[in-house]
C-alpha cells in the first residue's frame, strides 16, 4: 500500500480550531430530565459543546441525515435470498445510506430480530460495534469480551448517538482517532498503528474502522475480529478461514459451511490506483468546502462522491462525462457478472442437495462442496462491497471471474455425482421475486414483521433514546 500525502487541509499543524462564533445560543442548553443516564447527559454536554465550537462541522455532520434513499437488495436480486439461506441475511438486506440512519437502521432491521428467549444468547451486542462511540464506551466500561457477550438487545437502551464525532477524533478535538478495539488489533497485526501513519492514511483509516470485513469470533464470546493475520486480498482471507475450518453457517440446503463477507471498502479501495495516487476517502466522499466566511474546511456531509465532481475530481479527471461513462461501464459490467454467479450458484447449492438427497457421502462432495464455498466467498466479497465499481472494478470483476469458474467447476463435479446415482433432474426454486424466494427457504416475512413491530413498540419506543428511531415514524 502506498499512501502519498495529498493537498488536504492539515488540521494538525493549524492549531486550530474553529472560532466559536455564531455560536448556536440554544444548542448549549443541556436537557436534564431525570430519566437520562448519566452516560446520556454526558454525551449531551459534549454534543452543545461540540456543536458550539465546531459550527460547520458539526452542521455538515447532521446533514448526512438528508442521504434517506436505500434499496431493498433482496427485491432488486432475490437469488441472494437462496445463497444466504440459514443466516439472518436472507431476512432483509439494504442497501447504505446517510450515517444519521445507521443506529435506527440496525434497531429495526429484521436482521437483528427480538430479544432472545430465556436462557438463551441470541445476537451478540457486536452489532452495535461500528455504528456508534457508545460501543467503545461500553467496552472500556465492560471490557471487549464483557461487552461482545452481551445480548444485542440487551445494551440498546444504552445507545444515545450515531456515527459521532468521538468515533474519529479525540474527543472534543481537532485531532483524528481510531477508537475500535478491533480496528486496533488489525493495524497492529499488519504493522501499521495507527499513531504511525501519515495524516492522508489517517483520515482513510477512520472510515476503515467500519468500513471493513470482519467475523465475530465465537471462542471469544462473539467479538469482532478482522481477519487479515495473512493480508486483506481475498484469497489471504479466505486461507485465514479455510486453516482455521471456520464457517459462519452451515447452508440448509447444499450442507456448505458458509464465508459471508462484510463490505470490505477499505481493502479494496487500498489496493486501487486511487490509493496509489494518494486520493482516499476523504478526498472524495469528505471534500473541502468554503463557509460563509470564506474559510475553508472538510465537509462532514458524507455523501455521494460524484456530486463533487467540480470540487475533487476534476483535479485529475477533465470530462465528468467520460468519467461517468466510465462508471456506468464498470457497473453494468460487474453487475452482469455478479448476477450471473449468483443463478449458477443458486443451480449449485440444489444440485448438491439432490445429491445428498441421493445418498452421497463427504468423501464424493468434498470438492464440490468446497468449491461453492468458495465461490460464494468471492461473489459475497464483491457483493458486500458497496461501490466496488468505482473503488476497484478491476478487482471486482476478477473476483467474479473467478467465482464463476469456481462454481462451474463444483456444477461439473456434482453433475458427475449426480451421474452416479442415476438422478437426471434437479428441482430448483422459483427466484423470480423476493416472495417467491423466502416461499423456497421457508422465511414467513409477515410473522417476523409483526413480531418485530411488538418488539419496537415495547421496548424500542418507550425505553431506548431518540437515535434509535430516527427516520422511523411509528
Ligand atoms: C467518520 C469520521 C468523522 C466523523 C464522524 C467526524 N469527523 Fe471531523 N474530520 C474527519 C476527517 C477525516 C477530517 C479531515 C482531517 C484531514 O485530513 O485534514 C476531519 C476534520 C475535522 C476538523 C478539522 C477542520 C476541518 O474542517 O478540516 C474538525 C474541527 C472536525 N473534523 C470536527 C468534527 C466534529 C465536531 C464532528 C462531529 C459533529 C466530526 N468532526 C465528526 C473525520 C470525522
Ligand atoms: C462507526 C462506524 C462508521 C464509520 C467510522 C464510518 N462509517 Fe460510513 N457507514 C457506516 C454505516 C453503519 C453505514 C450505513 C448506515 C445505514 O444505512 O443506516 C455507513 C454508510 C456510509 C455511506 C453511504 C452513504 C449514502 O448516503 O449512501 C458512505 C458513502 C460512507 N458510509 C462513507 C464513509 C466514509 C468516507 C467514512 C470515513 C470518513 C465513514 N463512512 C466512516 C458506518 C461507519
Ligand atoms: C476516487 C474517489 C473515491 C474514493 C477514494 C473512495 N470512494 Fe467511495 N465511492 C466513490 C464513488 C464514485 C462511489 C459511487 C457512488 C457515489 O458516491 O457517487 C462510491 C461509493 C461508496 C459507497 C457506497 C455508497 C452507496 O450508497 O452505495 C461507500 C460506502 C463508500 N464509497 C465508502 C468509501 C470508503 C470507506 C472509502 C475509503 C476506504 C472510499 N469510499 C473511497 C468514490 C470514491
Ligand atoms: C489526485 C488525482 C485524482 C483525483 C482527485 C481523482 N482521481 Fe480518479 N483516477 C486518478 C488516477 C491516477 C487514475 C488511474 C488512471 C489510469 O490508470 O490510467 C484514476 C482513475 C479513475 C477512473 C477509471 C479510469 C477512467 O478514466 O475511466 C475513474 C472512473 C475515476 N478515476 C473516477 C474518479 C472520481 C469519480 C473522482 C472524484 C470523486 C476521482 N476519480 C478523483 C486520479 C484521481
Amino acid at each position: 500500500m502506498q499512501h502519498k500525502s495529498v493537498k488536504l487541509a492539515s488540521v494538525f499543524a493549524m492549531g486550530l480550531l474553529w472560532p466559536a462564533t455564531g455560536a448556536v445560543a440554544e444548542s448549549a442548553e443541556v436537557d436534564d430530565k431525570p430519566q437520562l443516564t448519566a452516560a446520556a447527559k454526558a454525551q449531551q454536554k459534549r454534543d452543545a459543546a461540540l456543536r458550539q465550537e465546531f459550527p460547520v462541522q458539526y452542521q455538515s455532520w447532521q446533514q448526512t441525515s438528508e442521504q434517506t434513499e436505500r434499496e431493498d437488495m433482496l427485491a432488486s436480486y432475490p437469488a441472494a435470498v437462496i445463497l444466504w439461506a440459514g443466516s439472518s441475511f436472507a431476512k432483509e438486506y439494504n442497501s447504505p445510506r446517510g450515517h444519521h440512519f445507521a443506529v435506527a437502521d440496525v434497531t429495526h432491521t429484521l436482521r437483528t430480530g427480538v430479544p432472545p428467549k430465556e436462557g438463551e444468547k441470541g445476537l451478540s451486542a457486536s452489532c452495535w460495534t461500528c455504528k456508534t462511540p457508545d460501543a467503545t464506551r461500553l467496552m472500556k466500561e465492560l471490557g471487549v469480551e464483557g461487552f461482545s457477550a452481551k445480548n444485542f438487545t440487551e445494551l440498546g437502551s444504552e445507545v444515545n448517538s450515531v456515527v459521532y464525532c468521538t468515533d474519529c477524533h479525540v474527543d472534543g478535538k481537532a485531532e483524528l482517532a481510531m477508537p475500535r478495539p478491533h480496528a486496533q488489533d488489525a493495524m497492529a497485526k499488519v504493522h501499521i498503528p495507527f499513531d504511525k501513519q501519515d495524516a492522508n492514511m489517517q483520515g482513510a483509516q477512520t472510515c476503515g474502522q467500519c468500513h471493513v470485513t470482519y467475523y465475530f469470533q465465537p471462542e471469544r464470546s462473539d467479538k469482532v475480529n478482522i481477519p487479515w493475520i495473512f493480508g486483506n486480498t481475498v484469497d489471504d482471507i479466505e486461507k485465514y478461514y479455510d486453516t482455521r475450518r471456520f464457517y459462519e453457517w452451515i447452508h440448509p440446503i447444499s450442507r456448505t459451511p458458509i464465508l459471508k463477507a462484510r463490505h470490505p471498502e477499505f481493502e479494496h479501495w487500498s489496493r486501487s490506483k486511487h490509493a496509489e495516487a494518494g486520493v482516499t476517502c476523504i478526498t472524495c466522499h469528505m471534500p473541502q468546502e468554503t463557509d460563509a466566511k470564506g474559510n475553508s474546511f472538510t465537509s462532514h456531509k458524507i455523501s455521494k462522491a460524484l456530486d463533487h465532481f467540480d470540487a475533487v475530481c476534476q483535479d485529475c479527471h477533465k470530462s465528468e462525462l467520460t468519467i461517468v461513462k466510465s462508471l456506468e461501464r464498470s457497473k453494468a459490467q460487474i453487475d452482469a457478472k455478479a448476477r450471473e454467479v449468483e443463478g449458477l450458484l443458486v443451480k449449485a447449492h440444489y444440485e448438491a442437495k439432490a445429491a445428498w438427497d441421493a445418498g452421497a457421502t463427504w468423501p464424493l462432495m468434498n470438492d464440490a462442496i468446497m468449491a461453492i464455498r468458495h465461490s460464494q466467498w468471492r461473489w459475497d466479497f464483491a457483493m458486500a462491497s458497496h461501490g466496488l465499481y468505482a473503488h476497484n472494478p478491476e478487482e471486482g470483476n476478477a473476483l467474479l471471474d473467478m467465482a464463476i469458474k469456481q462454481v462451474n467447476y463444483a456444477r461439473a463435479s456434482l453433475a458427475e455425482i449426480l451421474k452416479k446415482f442415476e438422478i437426471s433432474k434437479v428441482e430448483y426454486p422459483d427466484i423470480s421475486t423476493k416472495a417467491a424466494a423466502h416461499k423456497a427457504v421457508g422465511i414467513e416475512l409477515d410473522k417476523l414483521t409483526e413480531q418485530k413491530k411488538q418488539f419496537i413498540k415495547q421496548e424500542v419506543d418507550k425505553k431506548w433514546s431518540e437515535v434509535t428511531r430516527y427516520g422511523y415514524d411509528n
